[in-house]
């Protein structure tokens, strides 16, 4: 399972397969985990998701931007989603990632970004997560984070528990709002733990420290139904309030438990990709659990138009192939 894992990583970063599924369309099972292409029709899905109780996050699909002129464009692209989510009044907040607008071109370019960002955010009164990419990034995203969160109060980030800085930096944003996840990218041994169990207790451990030891948010963003039974465990022993909490899980996963929690009072947020550029953020998701490829193959079955696009279609098949001879053992 760790090379099936490997494969998808190494999958999520090949930009010639990104480039190429920006031409396909959400296509082979891809319409289940984002929530459109466009803004007008993304924003039916967050009032779907809204009518059920739960709250949204949007996250504007896109990486490797190298061009100034593309990074502007995310960024115009995730204004506008700002301004449409205040024009429809709808219960959602943003998700940026820092490479999309700028981080690997020019600094002080991205900062002029997310500040850009920040403030179309505040003036209608929304929250802005940073997230968090792989660790090529991670010291620039973390001094950027740093510097907003002493000029804005609308402003939080992403820890990942596989990290070996992450217990160093619970405490750091304790009274911030914080998104805390195992993490998703293939990371060295020397920075990063590498087994399942050391990154779940790990992971468990941010968590109980970052519900209790600040007076900061906490996003606990997990699918692991036995992580977050055990966080509620511990949020009952402690008598922590609904209010300093809420769980987050991606669009399309784990449906059933979403709506689980809110029959049973909690606040759950819904973490919503939208746009053509599908590919990484897909792979990624194929990476965590291979059973996602189900995704894939019953919509083969249904689409016709499949074999449009040699280069998807031949990355998919090779990624079936391996998924089968894995998944057989
Ligand atoms: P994990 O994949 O470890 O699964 C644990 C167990 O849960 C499985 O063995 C299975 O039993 C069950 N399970 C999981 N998924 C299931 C499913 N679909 N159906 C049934 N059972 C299932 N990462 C990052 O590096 N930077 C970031 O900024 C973010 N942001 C982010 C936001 C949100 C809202 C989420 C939910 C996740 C992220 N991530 C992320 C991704 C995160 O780091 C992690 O890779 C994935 O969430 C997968 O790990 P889980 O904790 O969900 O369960």
């Amino acid at each position: 399972m760790a090379l099936l894992r490997d494969i998808f990583i190494a999958l999520s970063e090949n930009q010639m397969l990104n480039d190429a599924s920006k031409k396909v369309g959400l296509k082979f099972g891809t319409n289940k985990v984002v929530g459109g292409i466009t803004i007008d029709e993304t924003i039916e899905r967050f009032k779907d998701i809204n009518g059920q109780g739960m709250s949204v996050t949007f996250d504007n699909l896109g990486e490797f931007i190298t061009e100034k002129s593309d990074a502007i464009n995310e960024k115009n692209n995730i204004l506008n989603m700002i301004q449409a989510i205040d024009d429809h009044g709808v219960d959602a907040s943003a998700s940026i990632k820092l490479t999309q607008i700028g981080l690997n071109i020019d600094y002080d370019f991205c900062v002029a970004n997310v500040r850009e960002i920040l403030d179309a955010a505040k003036a209608v009164n929304m929250f802005v997560n940073i997230d968090m990419e792989n660790y090529s990034s991670h010291d620039k995203t973390v001094h950027i984070v740093d510097m907003m969160m002493e000029e804005y109060d609308n402003v939080g980030t992403v820890l990942q528990s596989y990290l070996f800085n992450s217990p160093e930096n619970v405490y750091k944003y304790k009274d911030n709002r914080i998104r805390l996840v195992k993490g998703a990218y293939k990371e060295s041994p020397q920075i990063a733990l590498q087994s399942k169990d050391d990154i779940d207790a790990a992971y468990e451990q941010l968590i109980r420290i970052h519900l209790t030891e600040g007076h900061g948010f906490t996003s606990i963003a997990t699918h692991d139904h036995n992580i977050i039974n055990d966080t509620i465990d511990f949020i009952n022993e402690q008598g922590i309030p609904n209010d300093r909490f809420e769980f987050q899980m991606l669009y399309g996963f784990r449906k059933e438990l979403q709506t689980e929690l809110v029959d049973r009072g909690y606040n759950v947020c819904v973490y919503i990709p939208f746009g053509n550029q599908w590919y990484a953020y897909f792979m990624r998701r194929l990476a965590e659990r291979p059973q996602n490829m189900n995704l894939v193959i019953k919509s083969i079955t249904k689409d016709p138009v499949f074999k449009t696009t040699a280069i998807g279609s031949g990355a998919v098949l090779a990624g079936i192939a391996v998924y089968k001879l894995f998944s057989r053992k």
